[in-house]
């Protein structure tokens, strides 16, 4: 009971705050096309939501299914994605569109044969079998880090410290609603929970928080020492 107050408290506050994005569903209505899901989580992952909104419509305009993109010539994607850098992602973008493409073109629907798919990563198989397909993956980025390290005042230093983060993560994560739980962190971390100046008095995760008990917040998470 008392480890869902965490997830039930952050999940109230997403119905009313999640931001709106042109990848996502309005909390608590039915998940998003998977093409959508994947495409976006590829762009966001070195580049900010501000930077990828306009990419994005613009891809799903010329290419509205993962079939359509995975018939694409290489030098129309890479075209396309000039400007967002890291063009290792398109490359990898193209080669795991045509992978869905040649066994059926729908994707696999669980963490462990999403992480099978040409350069899809742990944080982008966990983050579309939670957004798109409602398993109860553990999706840590940088924002989600942050905001777990705070609310546990989780000391070890990073990158060592990963692990424990990822354990704590691993203890609020909900059975439910797992893909708003996932987006409502990083909306926390994106909009309150801040790498500076967090906003504690806004934060629905203020009662629980052990570094902003201790009036430590900023100190989390603890870089490297140098
Ligand atoms: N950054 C990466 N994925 C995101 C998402 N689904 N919503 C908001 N920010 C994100």
């Amino acid at each position: 009971a008392s480890s869902q107050i965490i997830p039930q408290a952050l999940l109230d506050w997403y119905d009313v705050h999640a931001r709106v994005l042109p990848w996502r569903s309005p909390p608590g209505t039915p998940p998003p096309d998977p093409y959508r899901v994947w495409l976006s989580e590829v762009m966001l992952q070195q580049t900010t939501v501000m930077a990828v909104k306009d990419y994005f419509a613009r891809f799903t305009a010329r290419w509205p299914s993962v079939t359509a993109l995975a018939e694409a010539a290489d030098g129309d994607v890479m075209a396309a994605w000039a400007g967002l850098g890291y063009y290792a992602r398109a490359r990898n973008l193209l080669a795991c569109a045509r992978a869905v493409a040649a066994t059926g073109g729908e994707f696999p629907q669980t963490e462990a044969a999403l992480r099978a798919l040409p350069g899809l990563g742990a944080y982008t198989a966990a983050a579309i079998a939670a957004i798109a397909f409602g398993e109860r993956a553990v999706v840590v980025d940088a924002n989600v880090e942050r905001v777990v390290a705070r609310l546990f005042a989780i000391g070890d230093p990073l990158p060592g410290g990963r692990k424990a983060i990822r354990a704590a993560a691993e203890t609020i994560t909900p059975s439910s609603r797992a893909g708003d739980f996932a987006q409502a962190m990083m909306d926390l971390g994106a909009t309150i929970c801040t790498p500076r100046n967090p906003r504690c008095l806004l934060c629905p995760l203020a009662p629980p928080c052990a570094a902003r008990a201790a009036g430590q917040a900023e100190a989390y998470p603890v870089k490297p020492a140098k």
